[in-house]
């Protein structure tokens, strides 16, 4: 029996390692190629601290104050030299993936669907033997390869990873490089090269309520999210608002509604922009957040869209005089 343990380096990049029943966390890492900064390997330095963000562990017992405190072990902290996973777990290393002699892997796939699903959204789903090895934590993203070209863009996932196939949803940048490829010349069959998983916007254990605030192609964290969130359930509340500017951005409504009933405490707001939409709801994601989202601070907040509209959303919630127990959010910065 083993567990999955990702570790996220502090330059981004996750590898997923398999720990052994009793084989400590560094032992299991360096077994697959990866060293974890050591010294004493006996608890005693501190050399080997992490923090663990997610998952049940044995911090084991041979460790002296001085290495990890009391305090830092109530607040997550551990020693991976006696550290024995008990369950799957996230581990922050406070070094880079170079420093511990690893790199994001690298994916050979092809590109299983390609689907226009407004003038402004593209659906890409892409498929791979290799892909059935990829594990990466739902909310991050990888580096695709724009074919016909040496230059990358990054994607979030928008879905779990399913039999080998892995999807997202990408806006349509008139004249940009993977857009135009998408809209042009992409086709079923095409071979497409991934480098990853990145990022450190990704689902943390639940443990009180959530607000999720997507704009536009924003919202594909929050799919591949609310697919894990389907799985495990959750006793939470889960609040959802996603902000487009045209009525032609909105889409993937009834993968939402399909949520909404799937996940009993789970729900959703859609809004548009532009003063000319007939949908419904207008204005900002902004305006439809309510006092109750916000439960006095008692809330995580995932904000995920384009730099104006993440910067945006922040400020709002600063002035609300209301510091949520964690705040976390991506920017889709352009790459050029
Ligand atoms: C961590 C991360 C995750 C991301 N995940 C996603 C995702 O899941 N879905 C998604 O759609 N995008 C995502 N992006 C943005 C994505 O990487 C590309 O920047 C975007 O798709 C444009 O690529 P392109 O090759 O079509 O255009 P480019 O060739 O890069 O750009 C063409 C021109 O358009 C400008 N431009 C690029 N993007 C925008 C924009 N959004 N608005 C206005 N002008 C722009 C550029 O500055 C350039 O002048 C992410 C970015 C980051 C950093
Ligand atoms: S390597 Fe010294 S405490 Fe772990």
């Amino acid at each position: 029996m083993s567990h999955k343990i990702a570790l996220n380096f502090e330059d981004g990049v996750t590898r997923f390692i398999d720990a052994n029943l009793g084989e400590t966390v560094a032992d299991a890492a360096y077994r697959q190629g990866i060293n974890i900064p050591l010294d004493c390997r006996d608890g005693a330095c501190g050399a080997c601290k992490c923090f663990a963000e997610a998952g049940q562990y044995d911090l084991g017992e041979e460790y002296v104050e001085d290495a990890l405190s009391e305090e830092e072990a109530e607040q997550g902290y551990v020693l991976t030299c006696q550290m024995r996973a008990e369950s799957d777990c996230v581990v922050r290393v406070p070094a880079s993936s170079d420093l511990c002699k690893t790199q994001q892997a690298s994916y050979e796939a092809a590109i299983s669907a390609v689907r226009q699903l407004s003038d402004s959204t593209i659906a890409l789903s892409i498929k791979g033997e290799a892909l059935s090895k990829l594990a990466f934590l739902p909310g991050q993203y990888v580096n695709l390869k724009v074919p016909g070209s040496e230059q990358s863009r990054a994607y979030s996932f928008s879905s779990l990873p399913k039999d080998g196939e892995v999807s997202f949803l990408i806006r349509n940048v008139p004249g940009g490089l993977m857009s135009s490829f998408l809209t042009g010349l992409a086709k079923a069959g095409d071979s497409m090269t991934l480098a990853g998983p990145l990022g450190s916007f990704y689902l943390r254990e639940i443990k009180r309520p959530l607000l999720l605030l997507a704009g536009g192609t924003g919202l594909a964290p929050f799919t591949a999210m609310l697919e894990k969130i389907a799985e495990q359930d959750s006793a939470h509340p889960l609040h959802l608002i996603y902000g487009v500017t045209h009525d032609h951005d909105l889409v993937e409504l009834d993968r939402l509604e399909a949520f909404a009933a799937r996940i009993p405490n789970f729900t959703y707001s859609a809004c548009v922009a532009s003063p000319d939409s007939g949908y419904p709801h207008k204005g900002y994601v902004t305006q439809h957040i309510a006092p109750k989202h916000l439960n006095d601070g008692d809330v995580d907040v995932y904000l995920c869209g384009p730099p104006p509209m993440v910067e945006a959303v922040s400020g709002y919630i600063r002035e609300q005089g209301i510091a949520p127990a964690n705040f976390y959010y991506e920017k889709f910065a352009a790459s050029a």
